[in-house]
């Protein structure tokens, strides 16, 4: 069997060289992947714009392949799978020319920066009848793996409510390196706020049920930032969401994200159930239930952690699912179009910030699946 060749776009990125690359394909380079019950080997091709920067990690890793010609790259026949970890904005271009040259496709969120794009590119990827996938990294943390089994095993009860908590400060003075690219904080240069946050709440919440509406008060709460190089920037994204929502079932919600808070808070999610209540972050999860009070007394809570399942990188564990599916028939849910829906869910955020009302999420994603 030859090796299955991913082309990685994007890999001198802080998330594509250290999450990609370092935690996940160099690793699954080592061990292979199965595919028809055998091992197959893996090959990888490094894209970038920068020669040095690109030959250079290629050289450290020996990594044999590396280009500064994308269209080259996806007019390689020995090319199965394309991979975007580039800036956002620079996506949908990528992933329209992969489409074209009819290369499986594995992307970074967000998959676009509307819900039109996203359902468009979902569209195209189906015509052309490649796999698709998206990274949909914290489902697969221990902790929110734990949670899972959790849920499967019915331990809530029926999920009556939802809360979400997730946010760091993120430096905007002078002195020093913001802790992020500036990028994130420039709308021209595809820096948006709630398509990056909520496009992983979108698949965090979608554990309990699809968003149908959603109620936001988003704010920009530091207007002025310094960039990499400690230039002053006006800065045109938002940097704090709160969002009620409705979900399947009647069950509700709020999540609460920002660049403003302190002390740093993992991405947290509380479910309260009719049986019990779990609270889990990537690296834990635990289970609350009380003891029926005598009348007058106050309820008794019970916690305990949930057994967290065998360690893995969670960017790993999901290349591996994603490359296994593209190499056989393993499935892989986390396709194009549901991150059309989870683009449709942003939309509606951004639409009720703007018009300070409730706004659906459309269920509808037409001829797209
Ligand atoms: N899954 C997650 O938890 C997570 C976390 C952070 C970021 N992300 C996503 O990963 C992607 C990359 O984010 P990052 O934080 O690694 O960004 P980054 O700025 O560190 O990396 C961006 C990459 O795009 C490349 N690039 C291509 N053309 C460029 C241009 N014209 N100008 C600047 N850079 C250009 C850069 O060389 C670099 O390799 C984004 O889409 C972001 O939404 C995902």
């Amino acid at each position: 069997m030859r090796p299955l060749v991913v082309a990685v776009n994007g890999v001198t990125g802080r998330m594509g060289r250290t999450r990609h690359l370092h935690g996940a394909l160099l690793p699954l380079q080592r061990s292979g992947i199965r595919s028809a019950g055998r091992r197959r080997e893996l090959d990888l091709v490094l894209v970038g714009r920068r020669a040095a920067a690109v030959s250079q990690l290629a050289r450290e890793h020996g990594v044999r392949r590396w280009s500064t010609d994308l269209d080259a790259v996806l007019g390689d026949p020995e090319v199965d799978v394309y991979f975007d970890a580039q800036r956002s904005g620079l996506r949908s271009g990528a992933v329209t020319a992969a489409i074209k040259a009819r290369k499986h496709l594995y992307c970074e969120k967000p998959l676009a920066l509307d819900g039109a794009a996203a359902l468009e590119l979902a569209r195209d990827a189906e015509q052309a009848q490649i796999r698709t996938g998206m990274v949909q990294d914290k489902l697969f943390t221990p902790g929110f793996r734990a949670l899972r089994s959790v849920l499967a095993a019915g331990a809530l009860g029926r999920i009556l409510d939802v809360r979400g908590d997730f946010g760091y400060w993120v430096s905007a003075d002078a002195a020093g390196r913001p802790q992020r690219p500036s990028w994130n904080y420039r709308r021209a240069d595809g820096g948006d706020f709630i398509a990056d946050l909520f496009s992983h709440w979108y698949y965090l919440l979608a554990m309990v049920g699809t968003p149908l509406a959603v109620s936001a008060l988003l704010a920009t709460h530091v207007p002025r930032r310094h960039d990499e190089s400690g230039r002053p920037y006006d800065v045109d994204v938002e940097d704090l969401g709160h969002v009620l929502v409705r979900l399947h079932g009647g069950v509700t919600g709020v999540i609460s994200t920002s660049w403003i808070q302190r002390p740093p808070t993992p991405f947290t999610l509380t479910l309260h159930g009719t049986r019990a209540t779990a609270m889990a972050t990537p690296d834990a999860c635990t289970l609350s239930t009380a003891t029926l009070p005598a009348p007058g007394a106050t309820p008794v809570p019970r916690q305990q952690p949930v057994p967290m399942p065998p360690q893995e990188d969670e960017f790993l564990s999901q290349w591996r699912q994603f490359l296994e599916h593209v190499a056989g028939d393993t499935p892989f849910p986390w396709t194009f179009c549901y991150a059309a829906r989870a683009a449709l869910f942003c939309d509606a955020i951004r639409n009720s910030g703007r018009r300070g009302t409730w706004c659906d999420v459309p269920e509808d994603t037409g001829d797209v699946r």
